[in-house]
């Protein structure tokens, strides 16, 4: 079992680059199963959660070539099965996001139930409801989700009582192959949905209007393989831009899409930030005292909910009271506890709301990465913290930032990671 040791008290200086998007990428290697020929996808990021879903696609019968640096080949020829097991799918619940494609290309998809996670419950009933509406005759039984379509699916007229972000691109799939047109309305509008559309439509489907509020496609019979860049991870680049921020540092974070990452710099402004934006990169100083501020967590283009635990860390030394209110998720918060323990003063005010007095003086201690973005939340308190904060449960972070470590340590960061013994 490995843990983090970070020694607060380095400012970060100097430049990272962001690697490509995590929820762009699980859909987009999922959506290669809609071509009948291969695809070549670039800026994968090497991340725990790639290689989870590149197993689900192997087991299906897609040959994979991962031997290039941040780039994978999808053969996807021939799909020889249509069951994804448990083992698979359990570790990472975003596995769900291959019954769409497998579903429309194959006519049968059996995935094992998505559990919920730290974060919620994570139900995945407007994924079913969309399948449906599309003719597709969905089972429950023996923790798997069944659904078949023997005719093929057919266009429907779609609401999603919720922008669910997995929904969204799980319909979105099914469709591509549907015989019909799809209209999808209050559809999730993030940046990662986009990417997916502009994959598909690479791939000879007729998808119009991903990242606004209504989403039409047209089936088409066939689709074949294409060659894609995923975009930059707005989440890991917000990610760092706070670290800069907390630790009062000079910091040029590149590959960054600036129109993506426009709730977060409001916010970081808000708080006395230096934001320069560039086409593709921004600089991130901070040389005065942090302010509290006000977050709401909300569908895209709103504040993201990827971000509020990363924002919480940044609030426990900002002047004055800050408030949280987290929307999207019911059980998004166990970073509190956490930070508490290292001197924070934040209070939950029921499931959804938390308010934190600052600034608070931080000190390093054991601790433990709760859920991917919390772990992150815990790396970004110890480099502020005074001493040594030992953080435990790393396979939460190696889920979702590839090399951050080595990413911290260039921009001066005092952070290690060790083997400790079982
Ligand atoms: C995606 O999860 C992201 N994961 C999450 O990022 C992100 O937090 C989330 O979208 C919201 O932006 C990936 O893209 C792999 P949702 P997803 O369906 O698709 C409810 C990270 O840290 N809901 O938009 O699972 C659900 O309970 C991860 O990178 C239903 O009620 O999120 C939740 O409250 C964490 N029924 C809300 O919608 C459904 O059928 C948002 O869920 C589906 C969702």
């Amino acid at each position: 079992m490995d843990k983090l040791i970070v020694k607060g008290g380095n400012r970060l200086t100097g430049t990272v680059k962001t690697s490509g998007a995590k929820n762009a990428v699980l859909p987009i290697i999922a959506g290669s199963i809609l071509g009948e020929t291969p695809s070549r996808l670039d800026e994968i990021p090497q991340l725990e959660d790639v290689k989870t879903i590149c197993g689900v696609l192997e087991y299906l019968g897609v040959k994979i070539d991962s031997s290039e640096d941040h780039a994978l080949t999808m053969d996807t020829r021939s799909i020889t099965a249509y069951e994804a097991p448990y083992e698979l799918v359990h570790s990472m619940r975003a596995s769900f996001v291959v019954m769409g494609p497998l579903l429309a290309r194959v006519g049968h998809a059996r995935i094992s139930q998505p559990g919920g996670c730290a974060i919620g419950s994570r139900p995945i009933d407007l994924h079913l409801k969309g399948f449906e509406l599309l003719g597709a005759k969905i089972t429950q039984d023996h923790g798997f989700i069944e659904a078949t379509a023997p005719q093929g699916l057919k266009g429907a007229d779609i609401y999603l009582d919720f922008p669910s972000v997995g929904a969204t691109e799980n319909i979105m799939m099914a469709a591509c192959l549907a015989e019909g047109t799809t209209t999808l309305e209050n559809p999730a509008e993030e940046p990662e949905i986009v990417d997916l559309a502009n994959y598909l439509n690479q791939m000879g489907a007729h998808v119009r209007g991903a990242g606004t509020d209504v989403i039409r496609i047209e089936g088409v019979k066939h689709m074949h393989g294409s060659d894609h860049t995923v975009i930059p991870d707005r989440i890991e680049a917000g990610t760092y831009m706070i670290g800069a921020a907390m630790t009062h540092g000079d910091v040029i974070i590149e590959n960054v899409l600036v129109e993506h990452q426009k709730p977060l710099l409001a916010k970081l402004r808000e708080a006395g930030v230096t934001i320069e934006e560039d086409i593709d990169r921004i600089h991130v100083t901070c040389p005065g005292e942090l302010k509290a501020i006000n977050i709401k967590t909300m569908p895209y283009p709103g504040f993201p909910t990827d971000m509020q635990a990363q924002m919480m860390a940044m609030m426990t030394i900002c002047r004055g009271r800050s408030t949280v209110m987290e929307t999207v998720f019911e059980n998004r918060f166990m970073h509190v506890v956490e930070l508490n323990r290292m001197g924070a003063s934040i209070e939950t005010t029921g499931a959804r709301g938390a308010l934190i007095e600052g600034p608070a003086k931080l000190t390093g201690c054991e601790v433990n990465a709760t859920d991917l973005r919390a772990g992150a939340a815990m790396v970004l308190a110890g480099l502020v913290a005074e001493g040594k904060t030992v953080i435990g449960n790393l396979h939460h972070i190696d889920r979702g930032y590839e090399n951050l470590v080595g990413k911290l340590q260039s921009l001066g960061a005092d952070i290690q990671r060790i083997k400790v013994q079982e």
